[in-house]
């Protein structure tokens, strides 16, 4: 066995055992860890990129692939071109990012113009409408850099269920490869309609705030993960909560935000063993409840 890394404080099996989910509308495997990049978008300090530099090498090292940012995080796209062209790495990383521009298909052309800039690549893996912003006017002109080859696939985000009903709405009506959402133990109700309609659908689904933005390692405090997650490879609460949320038949990976390199050690962990059954998955939900 290739051992390249350390999680939760033991050695895990090198990236060809990670487990992958495939996308339905490519057969494109992904692996089930990503990276989310929310707090990338620091200033041009070393003292302040070092750490996000070595996280991602560390990422990178450990067969994570798949990097979401936005323009709305701050510099967290210009941060990351940055790092990506220091380590020489653009070609192995699945790279999405959005667009949020309410007013018309220009100005999202202008704005993936300028991703493609900051990020330093001529192709972006997956373009997603932020949150549906302008999503109207936006998704045709993806679509039109998607048959160009600038784009691969396209899809929309969300994190709040007060958008639901309306991105219930475009799920139906718009072809699209990819949603990204939010669902975690603490925050189920994607489950209710929105991962069932993406299964129907054959659309691939990114889960973020599986760790409900990190409140939800307070609620468990300092108690340890129970025996009977272990069977399912959960050495650490992270993997516990990763491994639920990625363990939902319509999801295909996760992208935890991580800036610490422990983090991503202990994230990636979760890429291995197998994922919990429905069963288990019940058991993790009862035992959250129970909290
Ligand atoms: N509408 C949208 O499109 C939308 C909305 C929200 C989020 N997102 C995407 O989803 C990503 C994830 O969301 P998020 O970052 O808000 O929430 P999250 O992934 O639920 O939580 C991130 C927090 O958990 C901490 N953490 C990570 N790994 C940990 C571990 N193993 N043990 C203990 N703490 C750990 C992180 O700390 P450190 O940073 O210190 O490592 C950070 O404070 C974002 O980065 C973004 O890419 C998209």
């Amino acid at each position: 066995m290739v051992l390249a890394g350390f999680g939760a404080g033991k050695a895990v099996a090198g990236p060809e055992h990670m487990i992958r989910k495939a996308m339905p509308s490519s057969g494109e495997e992904l692996p089930i860890v990503g990276l989310g990049t929310n707090r990338y978008g620091v200033d041009t300090s070393a003292e302040a990129r070092a750490p996000l530099k070595a996280a991602l090498r560390r990422f990178h090292e450990l067969g994570g692939t798949v990097v979401d940012t936005a323009p709305m995080y701050r510099t967290s796209e210009s941060v990351l071109g940055d790092l990506i062209a220091d380590l020489g790495i653009r070609d192995d990383l699945f790279l999405a990012t959005k667009a949020d521009k309410p007013d018309g298909g220009a100005a999202t052309a202008a704005q993936m113009e300028e991703s493609m800039r900051r990020l330093k690549t001529d192709m972006i893996d997956l373009m997603q409408v932020h949150n549906l912003i302008g999503w109207r006017e936006a998704l045709p002109v993806m679509r039109e850099w998607k048959q160009e080859g600038r784009v691969r696939y396209i899809g929309i985000t969300t994190s709040r269920s007060s958008q639901y009903g309306d991105f219930e709405t475009v799920m139906r009506e718009e072809d699209l490869d990819f949603v990204q959402l939010n669902y975690s133990l603490e925050q189920r109700e994607a489950a209710d309609r929105l991962l069932p309609l993406a299964e129907d659908r054959g659309i691939a689904v990114m889960i973020n705030r599986a760790f409900g933005g990190g409140r939800i390692f307070k609620q468990v405090g300092d108690q340890p993960v129970p025996d009977w997650a272990r069977e399912f490879g959960c050495e650490s609460w992270a993997q516990f909560l990763l491994k639920y949320a990625i363990g939902h038949p319509a999801a295909t990976l996760s992208i935890p935000g991580m800036t610490k390199l422990h983090h991503v050690d202990d994230n990636l962990g979760a890429s291995h063993g197998r994922l919990p059954t429905a069963e288990e998955r019940q058991r993790q939900e009862a035992f959250f409840d129970g909290l």
